[in-house]
Parts: structure tokens; C-alpha cells; sequence
């Protein structure tokens, strides 16, 4: 059956922004209840229905802040996917990238598989060392890969923008190309409820160079969130009339 519902999942506002303003998606209030924080847009594009989610913003901190992290993409995922059903679901955002995996700033990653680096829970004798680990392989987009001309690689997510030599070490053991703080939630939560998935994830700032990831995301941001607004309907084009196992 070709895929018709396509359900994106962005943490930040600002990623989703430009998107959501060139396909006219329009606010929706069928997928969450209205006492979350969380925002969702639907629409047609290509004779697809597409919805995009985002966290919407924190009241206890700032009115301004976006819900970051793992804990609000969970939340959101499984509720999203809850609501209505998707044939697919594509995680999509901005991400720290390897330089000795070919990243380069706004270059464009097709995740392969995601897991968590600071999920460190190493009992001997135990499956809790691989849980922690939660190592997750994504639908496999050779084909999407080609037609757009995308790097792949896997997204290692933690609930921190910085990191140590502790993450570092599992993020070289796990073979990561990105990292990012939702992609290993996201993919959780459609893992329990059973929807295809990848992520798309542009590169906002080099992780093994020179200068703090948080200085180069803050210049980048803008400049990713507009590589995403043209890379997203792409990857919606290939998707149209295909089957999951065509990408
Ligand atoms: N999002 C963008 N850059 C990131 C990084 N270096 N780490 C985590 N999330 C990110």
C-alpha cells in the first residue's frame, strides 16, 4: 500500500517555522489535548496529508523557551501517533555533526539508526548496560538518499547540548555521524507503536572541532531551518505514491 498519512516531528518552532509557511500548513486541534503545550498543523501536499508536530514552548522557565529534549518528544510522539494513524513518520531537525563522518555545516543527514549516549546504566550480568545504550535501526532510505543527495548515519540523542569524554566514548563506540537531544525518543515511541520511521537532521554545528556547539548552533540555526524548509517537500515528493519498502 502506498503511503499516504506522514506525520513530522520537530522539537524546535524555529525548525518547523519555515516549513509549515511553505507547504500553508494550518493549525490543527485534533491531535492534542488543549491544556498541552504541544502545537500540530495539517495539509495536503502531493496528494499526501501531512501533519507537523512541535513542542510548543515552556511556561515555567520562559514564555519563550522551546520544550527541548527527550522527555517533551516522547510525550509528544506517542501522543501524535495516538490521535489518528500514520503510515510514516519522519523525525526532523537540527543536529551537532562529526567532521570525520563528512559533516559539514547544513549538510543534510538521513538517519540510519539512533541510541542514547548518556544513558549509562552498566550493571554486569544484566540487559541493562544495552538498554541504557537503547541502539534503535531506522527504515532503511537508500533510494531517498540518492534522489536528494544526502549523507546517512547514525543519530546518537542525550538531553544535553554539550559533551563529555564519557559521551564522546559511546558516541565513536555507537559509529555516530550526528547527535541531536530528541531523534533516539522519537524513534522510541514509534517503535511501540509500530510506525515506520527516520529522521532528517541538518547540521547547525561541527561536534570534534574547534568551537563550543552551542556558539556555532546559535549562527546556524536560521540558515538550517531554511535547508530544512527545502529539503522536507523533497523528501515528500519521493515518498508520494511509494511504498515503505521503495524508499
Ligand atoms: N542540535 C543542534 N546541534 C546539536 C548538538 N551539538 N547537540 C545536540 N543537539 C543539537
Amino acid at each position: 500500500m502506498s503511503i499516504k498519512r506522514v506525520l513530522f516531528v520537530v522539537a524546535m518552532e524555529a525548525e518547523a517555522s519555515p516549513f509549515v509557511s511553505a507547504l500553508s500548513l494550518a493549525p490543527c486541534k485534533s491531535v492534542f489535548p488543549a491544556s498541552l503545550p504541544f502545537r500540530s498543523f495539517s495539509g495536503s501536499h502531493n496528494g499526501l496529508d501531512v501533519t507537523v508536530v512541535t513542542s510548543g514552548k515552556d511556561a515555567t522557565y520562559s514564555t519563550g523557551v522551546d520544550n527541548v529534549g527527550t522527555l517533551p518528544a516522547g510525550v509528544m510522539t506517542t501522543l501524535a501517533l495516538q490521535s489518528s494513524s500514520f503510515d510514516l513518520c519522519i523525525n526532523a531537525g537540527t543536529c551537532g555533526g562529526f567532521s570525520r563522518k563528512g559533516a559539514e555545516i547544513g549538510s543534510v543527514f538521513l538517519t540510519k539508526g539512533a541510541a542514547f549516549h548518556d544513558r549509562r546504566i552498566d550493571i554486569p550480568g544484566t540487559p541493562f548496560k544495552d538498554y541504557g545504550t537503547g541502539k534503535m535501526e531506522s527504515l532503511s532510505t537508500t533510494n531517498l538518499q540518492a534522489a536528494i543527495g544526502a549523507h546517512e548515519g547514525i543519530c546518537s540523542t542525550s538531553d544535553s547540548l554539550d559533551h563529555d569524554e564519557r559521551d564522546d566514548e559511546r558516541m565513536e563506540f555507537n559509529d555516530t555521524s550526528v547527535k541531536d537531544m530528541e531523534s533516539a525518543a522519537i524513534h522510541w515511541a514509534c517503535n511501540i507503536c509500530n510506525v515506520p520511521h527516520f529522521g532528517v537532521k541538518v547540521v547547525t554545528d561541527i561536534v570534534d572541532g574547534e568551537r563550543p556547539s552551542a556558539e556555532q548552533f546559535m549562527e546556524n540555526l536560521g540558515s538550517a531551518a531554511k535547508k530544512l524548509q527545502e529539503t522536507l517537500p523533497k523528501v515528500l515528493n519521493f515518498v508520494a505514491g511509494k511504498e515503505i519498502k521503495d524508499l
